[in-house]
């Protein structure tokens, strides 16, 4: 009998690819009340597309982290620093600046956490009270950027490894707190908890085995064993070809939107061409893979 429920319930989710790269959304599912075959196919559709968006959930931040904990334990977000009331749950906060100007969410392409040795596996945000447009989040794919390369690219990259630098947060990004002397100095202690870390150039996601360009452009700083000159000019190509338009796709938050994403699988960027206040709940799942293992 809970077998058919839960056959049934499933056969009203619908998911709707949003472009030939990556990306979709998903209708008719409730995310407070998930059977297990409802998440087993939003967990298909996670490592399918890589992005996924909901709209129109009404979630507490206990249903909200619950979701999360259902793929992995969920884990801090060291530059956040706004902790909701649930453990897990962070607060993000995009403010207008001297009442006109972007948000402080000026980032840029990254992934997170990469400058750890166990970057993220995912995150979540869910949109509270959000601008009628803009703040939309685009995301590249790393399986594209890849499978995009030359075969003589791909084969010279294959043993490449690359290194990731916590202090280029703002430095390569754009963000523009790293204009201030207070933000230097919080870098340098977030240098001091994470060292410099090394991953392949070229992995494999641990789940879906397929193979990645593995790179971003916040962290990621110097490719190990080329000079600099040479590491440099290989960088700037890898970073401006993984983000092609072709790898990428875009969401549009509205209130009550839940974004979900890969973090092994895709760069994202948080787009700042919004003037108003924005509140997210944000999330971060953890996972002990070691790109490259
Ligand atoms: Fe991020």
């Amino acid at each position: 009998m809970a077998a058919t429920a839960e056959r049934i319930a499933a056969d009203r989710m619908e998911i709707r690819p949003l472009t030939g790269a990556l990306g979709c959304e998903i209708f008719g599912v409730d995310l407070a009340n998930l059977s297990d075959g409802e998440f087993a196919q939003i967990h298909q559709a996670f490592l399918d597309y890589s992005a996924v968006m909901f709209h129109d959930q009404v979630l507490t931040q206990e249903q909200f982290a619950a979701f999360g904990q259902r793929f992995a334990k969920l884990e801090d977000e060291p530059f956040l620093p706004h902790r909701g009331e649930v453990p897990g749950v962070f607060y993000l906060r995009g403010a207008p600046k001297n009442g006109k100007t972007l948000s402080t969410q000026n980032l840029g392409w990254h992934a997170d956490h990469t400058y750890q040795r166990n970057p993220s596996m995912g995150a979540m945000l869910y949109a509270r009270d959000v601008p009628a447009a803009g703040g939309d989040t685009l995301f590249a794919s790393n399986y594209l950027s890849y499978e995009g390369l030359s075969p003589a690219m791909q084969a010279f990259l294959d043993d490449k490894v690359a290194i990731h630098d916590v202090l280029q947060y703002g430095l390569n990004s754009g963000h523009h707190s790293a204009a201030t002397v207070g933000a230097i100095e919080m870098l340098w202690k977030m240098r001091q908890k994470f060292p410099q870390t090394e991953h392949p150039l070229v992995c494999r996601h641990p789940e879906t085995g397929r193979k990645m360009l593995y790179l971003n452009q916040a962290w990621t700083i110097a490719i190990k064993g080329l000079n600099r000159d040479e590491s440099d000019a290989v960088l700037t190509m890898l970073k401006r070809h993984s983000v092609r338009d072709v790898y990428c796709c875009r969401f549009r938050y509205r209130n009550n939107s839940l974004m979900l994403w890969d973090n092994r699988a895709v760069q994202h960027s948080p787009n700042s061409d919004y003037t108003g206040q924005r509140l997210m709940w944000r999330l971060a799942l953890h996972s002990d893979w070691q790109p490259g293992t």
